[in-house]
This record gives structure tokens, C-alpha cells and sequence, in this order.
């Protein structure tokens, strides 16, 4: 694990985007607002930008959770539409109606597990979703800024050393992954071939408050706390690179400050980790918080069935962002996990709810057909 910084206050948005708001945009259309890393950009991104008008295009799927942003109910400069953008037509109505002069593109089918038993979601999101995006955004507004907020999964799995750049070949290993790279390409090839403003970010694996309980960190924080198996795929060797939500948020802003049009930026948190590593961090800090004896949360751990085409190790390579737009991580992998296990163990109803019905029953199939073997 990463060494660590010591946690730093991290309310939202970067200083200097306050500093530089004679350039602010005047409307800006987030799709995928009420999911993870979209709640966490509208939450701190609404308030410190009151000038300018956010609206909010989500199909508030299993993973869109409307109660994340109740904070915003009464906010002047904040609403919410509810559109799928598999609709081209609703797509294109809520162009025409906002008139948006940036896009921040969130809105996804977003987890590895969920596109290897179900795919065609992911198609029609990804691929086909954000297709309507860019078709809207030629016909209604073709000036606008459209950022396109990827992954790092499209460039494939790293060996035990090296970094992904910008200019790193794609070799997608998963459906959402594939259906990510297509979309990656769908957006250079529409300003390429139109005209069109964009840019995009390829981001690291991100973690902390309003994740699904279905991605690792949430999950093992969750499952930890109530005493339940934490399932750790393979060897539980897998490396992933770790950025705070709010870190990821920051960078956005930057590349729209200081960013170049039809440029690509790699995002990452330089805090690369073994799953097992996180698995055991995580058990730590809620047996400290919980006052539970640690080797009774370490013996939860069940390794269990790998995932089929298990990338092995995300690494990135961020200095162009840095370079460029001026942009580093504020928060350290220990100061982020010590946070985000904070904010769910505080947030107890939060879980409790997100983990409906038609979620618990997809994850117990999917853990009992893994474990034991
Ligand atoms: P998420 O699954 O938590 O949220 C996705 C949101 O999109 C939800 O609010 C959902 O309701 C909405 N949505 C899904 N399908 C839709 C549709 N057809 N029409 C309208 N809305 C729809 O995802 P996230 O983790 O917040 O990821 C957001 C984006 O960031 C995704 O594009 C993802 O690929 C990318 N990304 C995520 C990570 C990560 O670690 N979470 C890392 C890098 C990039
Ligand atoms: P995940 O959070 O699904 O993100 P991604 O697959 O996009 O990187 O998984 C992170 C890592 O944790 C990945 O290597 C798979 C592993 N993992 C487990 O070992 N157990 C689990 O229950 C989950 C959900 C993931």
C-alpha cells in the first residue's frame, strides 16, 4: 500500500476553480448524476458554483439513487430529469430544452460482474447511449463541451510492471469494458469527423461515500460490519490503483479549466494495491471503529472462484494531467480508506437500502456459484 499523506479536508471542488469563475459554464447537463461518482461531483460541485444551472439526466436504474442528492432538493441552480438514454428522442428533447454548454457523461452500466452474466445493458448504455449523446449534441448544441468520463479498463490488463498512458494500446478483456472503449472511440470519432468539442478522461478504480455494495470496497466494508463472508476472487493478487471520489471530481473540473479539446487524460491516485491488501486495511479499520477483535473480521475472508477474464494489475500513468491542467490527489489511499469506511458505518440505512431486493438476490447467486471452488 501506498504511503500514506495523513488526511487532508476534502470538501469538494478545487479553490481555484472559485478563483476562475468568470469562466464558469452557464449550464451544465450531467448524465448518470445519481449514481457514485456523479452524486459526488453534483454534491460538491451545485453549492460551490452557484451561477450556473445543473441539470440532471438519470434513469435512476438499480444503481441511481435519487435520496443521495435530497441535499440539492432545494437548490436553485439544481434539477432533475428522469431520461434513459437508450431513448434517442428523450435524449434529444432534454437537449433542446437545457441547452447545456458542458456535458459531463457519467451515466453507464458500470460493473464487470454484472456485464459477464448480463451484457446487452451494457451495449445499449454504453455504446448505444452514449451514441444518442452525441447525436443530440450535433443537432442541438454542437458547441458544447462534451466531457466523456471513462476507465482505465480499456486499455486491458498490465503485467507486474509498467503504467497505462494515454497513447497505451485498447484491449478490453469485458463486456463493460469493451462497451466503455467503444464508446471512447465513438466520442473521438464525432469530433473528428463533426467538429465536435470533447474530451476525455480514462480514470482508475474510484472508492468512498454513495459506491454501490456491489463494487470491493462497499461490499467488504458492509459485509465486514455485519459478520458476512468477503468473498476475495482467485488469490485475491489483483492489483488495482485507488483515487478518492473527490479527487476524480477535482480532476474533471481541472481538465475543464486547463484542459485541451479532443485530448485524452489518464487519472489515477498513484496508490496501487492488492485486493487482499484492501480486504485486510478494511477489516483493520472496522475492527477499530467497531471495537471487534480483528482476527474474527479476518477470517470472513473466502477466497472464492476467480471472475473469467480477470484483468490483473490497473496502473497509471498521470502526469500528463498533472502537467498540464496542474491536477495531483489531495488524499492518500489510508486517509481515503480511513473515510470511506467511516461514512458507511455511519450511513447504515444508506446500505440497508441500496441493497434491495433484485440486488441481494443477483449477488447471493452470483457468490454461491463462486464459492467452493
Ligand atoms: P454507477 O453505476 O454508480 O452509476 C451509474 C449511473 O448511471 C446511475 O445513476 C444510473 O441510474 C445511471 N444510468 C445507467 N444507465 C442509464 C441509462 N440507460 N440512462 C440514463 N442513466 C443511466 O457508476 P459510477 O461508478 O458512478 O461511474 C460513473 C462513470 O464513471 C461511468 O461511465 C464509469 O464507466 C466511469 N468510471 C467509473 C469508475 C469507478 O471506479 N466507479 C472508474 C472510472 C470510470
Ligand atoms: P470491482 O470493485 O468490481 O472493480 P473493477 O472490476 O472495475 O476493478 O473489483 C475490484 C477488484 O476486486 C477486482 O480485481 C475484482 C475484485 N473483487 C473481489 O475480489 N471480490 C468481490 O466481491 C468484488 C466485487 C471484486
Amino acid at each position: 500500500m501506498t504511503a500514506m499523506n495523513g488526511s487532508q479536508a476534502h470538501g469538494g471542488i478545487q479553490s481555484e476553480f472559485g478563483r476562475e469563475r468568470g469562466r464558469a459554464p452557464k449550464r451544465v447537463l450531467v448524465t448518470g448524476g445519481s449514481g457514485f461518482i456523479g452524486s459526488n461531483f453534483l454534491l460538491s460541485s451545485v453549492p460551490a458554483l452557484a451561477a450556473t444551472e445543473f441539470t440532471n439526466l438519470d434513469a435512476l436504474t438499480y444503481a441511481g439513487r435519487a435520496p443521495n442528492l435530497s441535499a440539492l432538493a432545494d437548490a436553485p441552480n439544481y434539477r432533475f430529469r428522469q431520461v434513459d438514454i437508450r431513448d434517442a428522442a428523450a435524449v434529444r428533447a432534454l437537449f433542446a430544452e437545457v441547452r447545456p454548454d458542458l456535458i459531463f457523461h457519467f451515466a453507464a452500466e458500470s460493473h464487470v460482474d454484472r456485464s459477464i452474466a448480463q451484457p446487452g445493458a451494457f451495449i445499449e448504455t454504453n455504446i448505444n447511449g452514449t451514441y444518442h449523446l452525441l447525436e443530440a449534441l450535433r443537432a442541438e448544441c454542437p458547441e458544447a463541451l462534451f466531457h466523456h468520463v471513462s476507465t482505465d479498463e480499456v486499455f486491458g490488463s498490465l503485467g507486474e510492471t509498467g503504467l497505462f498512458r494515454e497513447d497505451s494500446p485498447y484491449d478490453p478483456s469485458s463486456p463493460y469494458s469493451a462497451s466503455k472503449a467503444s464508446s471512447d472511440h465513438l466520442v473521438r470519432a464525432y469530433a473528428r469527423t463533426f467538429g465536435l468539442r470533447t474530451r476525455i478522461t480514462n480514470c482508475s478504480n474510484n472508492y468512498g461515500p454513495y459506491q454501490f455494495p456491489e463494487k470491493l470496497i462497499p461490499l467488504m466494508i458492509q459485509n465486514a460490519s455485519r459478520g458476512l463472508p468477503l468473498p476475495v476472487y482467485g488469490q485475491g493478487r489483483n492489483v488495482r490503483d485507488w483515487l478518492y471520489v473527490l479527487d476524480h471530481v477535482e480532476a474533471l473540473w481541472a481538465v475543464y479549466e486547463r484542459g485541451r479539446d479532443g485530448e485524452t487524460y489518464n487519472v489515477g491516485g498513484s496508490a496501487e494495491a492488492q485486493n487482499i491488501t484492501i480486504v485486510e486495511r478494511i477489516c483493520e479499520l472496522v475492527a477499530q471503529k467497531q471495537g471487534k477483535p480483528l482476527a474474527e473480521l479476518k477470517s470472513l475472508v473466502t477466497y472464492v472462484k476467480d471472475r473469467p477474464g480477470h484483468d490483473l494489475r490497473y496502473a497509471i500513468d498521470a502526469s500528463k494531467i498533472e502537467r498540464e491542467c496542474g491536477w495531483k490527489p489531495r488524499e492518500s489511499l489510508d486517509s481515503g480508506l480511513d473515510k470511506t469506511v467511516a461514512w458507511y458505518l455511519d450511513n447504515s440505512a444508506w446500505i440497508a437500502a441500496a441493497s434491495g431486493q433484485e440486488h441481494t438476490a443477483w449477488l447471493t447467486e452470483n457468490y454461491s456459484a463462486r464459492a467452493g471452488t
